[in-house]
């Protein structure tokens, strides 16, 4: 069921582009399985809109999104395209299975774009926003259109723009700030002048997509809201292209916690924040900074004893919103060393994950082999190992064993055994300066890959001694990124498994990029 009502005029609709404008930060790369898995959490998140990608880019965009249109329900499953027919026909075909299906379709409107990027005119621009509005209404009730880099465009021909996408049948216009230049105040009057210019734009939704270029796209969203939007276009953890877009988490809160202000809400269920956040950067990589507003892990630590005192008087003296209130109290302790596997399924579904068969009996495996190494097994630590294993994929490579030697007179040397997708088993060997830097080495001489270490991240998923270890790996080969997780009571094996899952994804990227070159280029080149 969705949360949605078209009729509620305060009601800020949130629209998801975690996996579109997301995905195309550098270096991320998800796969399909990982993008269901997202967009699940998403719904239950209570988002209004995903927008699933970009099904021309390539025929795995295509794939992920038509699965996404077909798996969750719940929210608008929305497809980016072009303002060019074969790219509204392809997001079309994906999204058709969907119980609520949108079309997003967009072109430039500001003078350096139709100069230099499309190389036409203001008329080709008139031409294509019509045709392409015209063509996406013929198939889907939900048409959105973009007017992209509408902050650096003439207002009024925008305004022009916009009035065809309304005559046409857009059910929603969005106004992007692409490049992250514009201000709250500028964005505000750039709102009532195009309104003023094209009254019918009074008619539909209108929409703010905000980059982060200036650390302005939750401000410069929040101004377009209250200049009459209502929507908002935003990722998790603020991901997206360059400096990324408007954080979902931060407009989320901000539109909660001062409702005294606008009188504004969201369907958002907040309690799911933290934990989609978590989700998100697991899977992609970027790790969120622990100051990060409202989902950083500082968010809600206090470090001066005044501070500290006040906050054990009364939490209000210097908290403006309670941790509870973003899901950031999920440490309790849920299941014990000899709990079963009916308990761990239960405990599971009720963290939101539904887990069967196989995928129960692997989770189920490695909470043995934590619960044997931890005093305490955690919901954040379910979490964590679910999703490790959630990332397992039939077809990759995978860490089968690993064995590194160190003593403090003589270098470590690691073995390892890797298994590769078609299912034999490679083995390798290293020293190196540190243990860490020999399974490394170990793993690339087992698969006879050649990569580039260029992040490598620790972090505890809980506190205390024993707690679970994850790390995050992000190598570069022939001009391709592509980052990977691992989580182990063993911080060695952490490492080792992060870093082979970084290396089956640039693998699979580079196979998939080789046989998609063709289209994919072409079409990446032109993407926002
Ligand atoms: O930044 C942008 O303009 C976009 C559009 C496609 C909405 O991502
Ligand atoms: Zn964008």
């Amino acid at each position: 069921m969705s949360n949605q009502d078209n009729t509620d005029v305060n009601r800020v609709h949130i629209f998801d582009t975690t996996l579109r404008d997301g995905e195309q930060s550098p270096g991320i790369s998800l796969n399909a399985s990982e993008k269901i898995e997202i967009a699940q959490q998403l719904a239950r998140l209570g988002v209004d809109v995903i927008e699933a990608g970009f099904p021309i880019a390539s025929p795995g965009d295509f794939e992920a999104v038509e699965r996404i249109a077909r798996e969750v329900h719940g929210p608008t499953i929305c497809a980016l395209a072009r303002a060019q027919a074969p790219d509204v026909d392809a997001a079309w075909n994906a999204i058709k299975d969907s119980e609520r299906p949108r079309i997003h379709t967009f072109i430039s409107t500001s003078d350096i774009h139709i100069e230099h990027q499309m190389r036409n005119t203001r008329e080709d621009v008139l031409k294509g926003a019509r045709a392409s509005v015209a063509q996406a209404k013929a198939y889907c009730e939900d048409v959105e259109f973009s007017t992209m880099d509408a902050t650096r465009s003439d207002v009024e021909f925008t305004a022009e723009v916009c009035a065809i996408a309304v005559e046409e049948g857009a059910t929603v216009v969005n106004i992007p700030d692409t490049v992250g230049y514009t201000t709250p105040a500028e964005y505000t009057k750039f709102f009532e002048d195009l309104i003023s210019f094209a009254p019918s734009l009074k008619d539909v939704r209108l929409s703010v997509h905000c980059h982060d270029d200036l650390g302005l796209a939750v401000a410069n969203s929040y101004a377009g809201v209250l200049a009459g939007a209502r929507q908002v276009e935003c990722a998790i953890n603020g991901i997206g292209e360059r400096a990324g877009n408007c954080s979902l988490e931060e407009i989320a809160m901000l539109i909660k916690v001062r409702e005294d202000v606008h009188g504004l809400h969201t369907g958002i269920n907040t309690k799911e924040l933290a934990r989609t956040s978590r989700m998100v950067s697991r899977a992609t990589g970027y790790v969120v900074q622990p100051n990060k507003a409202v989902v950083g892990k500082n968010a809600f630590a206090h470090e001066s004893g005044i501070h500290q005192d006040g906050v054990l008087k009364e939490r209000e003296t210097f908290e403006i919103m309670d941790a509870t209130e973003v899901g950031f109290d999920s440490n309790q302790l849920v299941l014990g060393k000899h709990s079963g596997r009916h308990a761990l399924k239960d405990a599971l579904e009720q963290m939101g994950f539904a887990v069967d068969g196989e995928a129960l009996n692997q989770a189920f495996k490695r909470f043995k082999d934590v619960a044997d190494k931890k005093k305490q097994v955690t919901a954040l630590d379910l979490e964590a190992i679910v999703s490790d294993e959630m990332r397992e994929r039939p077809q990759s490579h995978d860490l089968d064993w690993f064995e590194v030697q160190a003593s403090s007179d003589s270098e470590p040397v690691a073995k390892v055994r890797v298994k590769l997708p078609e299912g034999e088993i490679a083995e390798g060997s290293s020293g190196g300066d540190g243990p860490v830097e020999a399974i490394f080495s170990a793993i690339l001489d087992a698969t006879g890959a050649a990569a580039e270490l260029r992040e490598y991240h620790v972090g505890a998923v809980t506190g205390g001694e024993d707690a679970l270890g994850e790390v995050t790996v992000v190598l570069r080969a022939d001009g391709r990124t592509a980052s990977g997780q691992g989580v182990s009571t063993d911080i060695i094996e952490a490492s080792g498994r992060a870093y082979v899952r970084a290396l089956s994804n640039l693998l699979d990227g580079s196979a998939i990029a080789e046989a998609e070159e063709a289209t994919a280029d072409a079409v990446k080149e032109h993407t926002p």
